[in-house]
C-alpha cells in the first residue's frame, strides 16, 4: 500500500509565540520562518495580523521571504480581521487565510451569547468572505474537542459549501482522549457531505499531556494535516510537538503515513527556537531533550555499548544529534567506564579496570556526573598508587 502524505502546519510563530515570555520581533520571526521553509514544512502560520501592527508586519515580511511553503494568517470570523489578513498576505506566493469561530455549547453560550444557527451562518459567511481574497481557506471550529459531533458535522458541511479547503478540528482545551478524538475525525469523514473536497486538520493542545497521541489518533482516522510547534510550545501546556509527530510517523512505517520533513534538522530547529524565544527545553523532552539519547544506568550503558538498538529506537543522527552519550554516574558500570577511558585514549586491562572502578565509585558518589577531567585525575591517582 502506498504511503500517504501528512501535511505539517507549523504554528510556532502564532500559537507558540502566544506563550508568555516567548514574544519575538520580526527579524527573529524571519530567521525561524526561513528555517521552517528549509525544514520542509507545508504551511507556516505566520501570525494573527489584526492583533498588532508588529504581527501584521511579521506576516507581511514572511510572505515576501518564504519561497516554497504556504503562508497562513489567523483571523476571527469577521470582515475586519479577514481584510487585514488578506492585506498582510498579499505578497505570499501561496497564501492561506485561517478563519473560524467557537462551536462548543460553552463557547456559543458564554463567549458569543448566541445560538447554533447564528454560529453556522457566521462560519459560512466568514469562509465566503475569505474566499473572495484567496483560494486556500482553512476553517477552525474552536473547541471542537468539546463540540457535539452532529453539530460539528453540520458546521463542516456548511463551510465546505462556502469553499473551505481545510477543516481544522481543534481540541482547544486539550480535553479529549485519543480514542475519542480519533472517533470524532472518523465521524466527520463518514457523516459530512462533501468531505472529499477538504482535508481534515488536527490541532491538539497538551493540557492532559495527550496532544501528540490525539494528533496521531486523528491521522490514523483520516485527518491529513497536523498543526504543531517546535518543542511543543503553545498556549498553557502547549501544542503538539512537531518533532514528536514527525518521528512517530517515521518510526511506525506500518501506519503508511509520511511527512516531507527533513528530520536531520530537528535538533538544530529546537535549539534555534529555544534560544530565540528564551524558552529552555526540558532535558527529558522526547526527541530533542538533552537526555533523549543519553544513557546513565549501568545496565543500559552495557547494552548500548554492545549494540545501540538495545535501548534506542531512533538513530540520533536521524534527528541531527551526532551520537548517543554515555553519562558516567554512580549508577554506571565497568563497561561504561572502560568505554569512556578508551574514548579519551586509555586502553586498560581487566585488572586495571577493577582498581580504577573502585576509585571511580568514590568520586561518583560525591558528584552528579563524572566528567573527563575527573577521569584524568582518577587515572593519575591510580597510577601513583600502583606505582
Ligand atoms: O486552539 C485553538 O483552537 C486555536 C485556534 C485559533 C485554531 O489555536
Ligand atoms: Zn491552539
Amino acid at each position: 500500500m502506498n504511503s500517504e502524505k501528512i501535511e505539517i502546519f507549523d504554528t510556532t510563530l502564532r500559537d507558540g509565540e502566544q506563550v508568555p515570555g516567548c514574544k519575538l520581533n520580526t527579524k527573529q520571526k524571519l530567521i525561524i520562518a526561513e528555517s521552517l521553509d528549509k525544514l520542509g514544512i507545508d504551511v507556516i502560520e505566520a501570525g494573527f495580523p489584526v492583533s498588532s501592527p508588529g504581527d501584521f508586519e511579521s506576516v507581511s515580511e514572511i510572505s515576501k521571504l518564504v519561497k516554497n511553503t504556504k503562508v497562513c494568517g489567523l483571523t476571527r470570523a469577521n470582515k475586519k480581521d479577514i481584510d487585514v489578513a488578506a492585506e498582510a498576505l498579499k505578497f505570499a506566493k501561496r497564501p492561506r487565510i485561517h478563519t473560524g469561530i467557537g462551536t462548543s455549547d460553552s463557547h456559543i453560550q458564554y463567549k458569543f451569547n448566541s445560538t447554533r444557527e447564528d454560529i453556522l451562518e457566521r462560519a459560512a459567511d466568514a469562509v465566503k468572505y475569505a474566499k473572495s481574497y484567496v483560494e486556500d481557506v482553512e476553517f477552525y471550529a474552536e473547541d471542537a474537542g468539546r463540540t457535539d459531533n452532529a453539530f460539528l458535522a453540520r458546521v463542516c458541511e456548511e463551510v465546505i459549501k462556502a469553499g473551505a479547503t481545510v477543516l481544522n478540528i481543534p481540541d482547544t482545551t486539550g480535553y479529549c482522549l485519543p480514542e475519542e478524538y480519533g472517533e470524532k475525525i472518523k465521524y466527520l469523514k463518514e457523516n459530512v457531505k462533501g468531505i472529499e473536497k477538504a482535508i481534515i486538520s488536527c490541532h491538539c493542545h497538551n493540557d492532559l499531556g495527550l496532544a501528540t497521541a490525539n494528533s496521531i489518533a486523528g491521522v490514523i482516522n483520516g485527518a491529513r494535516q497536523i498543526e504543531c510547534t517546535i518543542n511543543g510550545l503553545g498556549e498553557r501546556a502547549g501544542n503538539t510537538a512537531l518533532e514528536e509527530v514527525v518521528m512517530i510517523l517515521k518510526q511506525h512505517r506500518d501506519l503508511n503515513l509520511h511527512t516531507d520533513i527533513n528530520s536531520r534538522m530537528l535538533n538544530e530547529m529546537s535549539v534555534m527556537v529555544s534560544d530565540l524565544m528564551g524558552m529552555p527545553v526540558q532535558p527529558n523532552k522526547a526527541i530533542v531533550g538533552a537526555n533523549a539519547f543519553a544513557h546513565s544506568s549501568g545496565i543500559h550503558q552495557d547494552g548500548v555499548i554492545k549494540n545501540r538498538e538495545t535501548y534506542e529506537i531512533i538513530d540520533p543522527e536521524e534527528v541531527g544529534v551526532n551520537a548517543s552519550s554515555i553519562i558516567l554516574t554512580a549508577r554506571s558500570g565497568r563497561s561504561a567506564l572502560a568505554y569512556r577511558f578508551k574514548h579519551i585514549g586509555y586502553d586498560i586491562t581487566k585488572n586495571e579496570l577493577d582498581f580504577l572502578y573502585s576509585e571511580f565509585l568514590k568520586v561518583a558518589d560525591q558528584k552528579k556526573e563524572v566528567k573527563n577531567d575527573d577521569l584524568y585525575m582518577i587515572m593519575e591517582t591510580c597510577s601513583r598508587k600502583i606505582g
